[in-house]
């Protein structure tokens, strides 16, 4: 069954008398799932009993994986599944088990610093706190859609530098020289609108704010065009937020999707696992 949101993107999955159970899914129904992924752009289903096997072997009918981002710590997380990325605030032995930790995780594209992003992400709650710690995502259809026709047309060709020099939570990258100048940090341009290879759809693709920089314009005038478009992109009426139970996994399209994470007590502990499916193409115009 699918039960949309009611608000911009998202809907969730279930069976007709309970959780669908996603370690067990015949070609039909993960061809439902497919469709209704690239409808909504962020699906949502509940009571799953996933381990990490199962949610690799999830994520891989979607396609070919890519490796987890190194933590901020130079670690990588889950030894014999470098697949999987752990986003938490826990600490072990005086280490962080995962990456993130209990702050403000700032709006984001995945991965989208490389030059083929990953298509997909999905993350699956293991243990989350009593409060905070929700996450949002946006739909970056809709934002290309609602900008002023002159505004569309004056980005329409150009390109963005995306900047992995720091993570959502801000850490500074693991090897990553910690430069704050868009002009000279390192980075991957992808146009500003992009068509989604799958939907045909155009979507406004930012990335992320931090260190973004708008290819041939005077620096002041990147910033200043770069702080108009997050202000369409990441409107109320645009997003979706969800409030985390353990068991729960979530899926989103990352080619017309953004996300980002509420802070929570960094006395709770929370820990999710997130894959990475691969990227066919470059995103182009
Ligand atoms: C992420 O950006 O993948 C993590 C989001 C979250 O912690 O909810």
């Amino acid at each position: 069954m699918i039960t949309p949101s009611g608000h911009a993107l998202a809907a969730e999955i279930s069976g007709a008398a309970g959780p669908l159970d996603l370690r067990d899914l015949g070609a039909r129904d993960f061809e439902a799932i497919h469709a209704a992924w690239l409808d909504h752009l962020v699906l949502l289903f509940r009571g799953q009993q996933l381990s990490d096997g199962d949610l690799i072997r999830f994520s891989r009918r979607f396609g070919e994986l890519d490796w987890a981002p190194v933590q901020e710590t130079g670690r990588r997380f889950v030894e014999g599944h470098p697949e999987i990325y752990v986003v938490s605030n826990v600490i072990e032995n005086g280490v962080p088990i995962g990456s993130l930790g209990a702050g403000e995780a700032v709006w984001h594209t995945d991965m989208s610093y490389l030059e083929i992003p990953p298509k997909a992400s999905m993350l699956y709650a293991l243990e989350t706190p009593p409060a905070g710690g929700d996450t949002y995502f946006c739909n970056m259809y809709e934002a290309c859609e609602r900008l002023p026709g002159e505004l569309r047309s004056r980005i329409s060709g150009l390109g963005l530098k995306h900047d992995g020099t720091y993570n959502s939570g801000g850490y500074l990258r693991h090897g990553m020289p910690a430069i704050d100048d868009p002009l000279t940090s390192a980075g991957v341009y992808h146009p500003l609108l992009t068509k989604h290879p799958e939907s045909g759809r155009t979507a406004l693709y930012l990335g992320r704010r931090r260190n973004a920089y708008v290819g041939g314009l005077p620096l002041a005038e990147s910033e200043a065009l770069l702080d108009e478009l997050w202000q369409y992109a990441t409107a109320e009426q645009l997003t979706w937020s969800h409030n985390w139970r353990p068991r729960d996994l979530v899926l989103w399209d990352n080619r017309c999707t953004m996300h980002r994470r509420d802070a929570f007590d960094p006395v709770c502990r929370r820990i999710l696992h997130r894959t990475q499916v691969k990227g066919e193409t470059r995103p182009s115009a």
